[in-house]
């Protein structure tokens, strides 16, 4: 069985699973860098090439082989992966899963700096960045509710936001 990470883009997911996984001396696995191998090229390319609808089927498919693989590992999932199909249901019945919440301003300011590799938007200026962040999130966030435990990231470093992934995982 996995644990899964997460949330929106910018959470800190992919950083968190990682160290994660080295405490815990467990596999690694970024379902973004996963479909990025299976379909040998880059998210961005996905997008431009085959469109979001294609990467959502895509991202679907990924999900169902890495969680159906019931060896234990820690999975870093892509912003909206729980939010499209049926993934959301999928990750409640084969996964222990961790919805990394942080505030818009966390996400805004982590993102800021990184938008170019994420197509949903690298096109957007600092001002509309915000309010797409708040929009995006208010629809996703029934969404990352369901996960099976929230942590708020918000002012925690990502070795404590694992810290106290791996209380809860392993109560003392
Ligand atoms: C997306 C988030 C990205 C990636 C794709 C779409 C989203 O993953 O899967 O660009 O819809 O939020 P990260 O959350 O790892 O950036």
């Amino acid at each position: 069985m996995k644990t899964v990470l997460l949330g929106y883009m910018g959470s800190g997911k992919s950083t968190v699973a990682k160290l994660l996984a080295k405490a815990l001396n467990l596999p690694f696995i970024d379902l973004d860098d996963y479909i990025e191998g299976k379909e040998q090229r880059s998210i961005k390319s996905i997008f431009e090439d085959k469109g979001e609808i294609y990467f959502r089927l895509q991202e679907s498919k990924c999900l169902n082989e890495v969680l159906t693989d019931k060896a234990p590992g820690i999975v870093a999932l892509g912003g909206g992966t729980p939010c499209y199909a049926n993934n959301m249901e999928l990750i409640r019945a084969m996964s222990t899963s961790f919805y990394l919440k942080g505030s818009i301003a966390t996400i805004k300011q982590r993102l800021s700096s990184e938008k170019a590799k994420r197509p949903l938007i690298a096109s957007l200026s600092d001002e509309k960045l915000t309010e797409f962040i708040a929009k995006h999130l208010f629809e996703r966030r029934n969404f990352y509710e369901q996960a099976h435990h929230t942590v708020v990231i918000d002012a925690k470093s990502p070795q404590e936001i694992a810290d106290e992934l791996i209380n809860m995982l392993q109560p003392i």
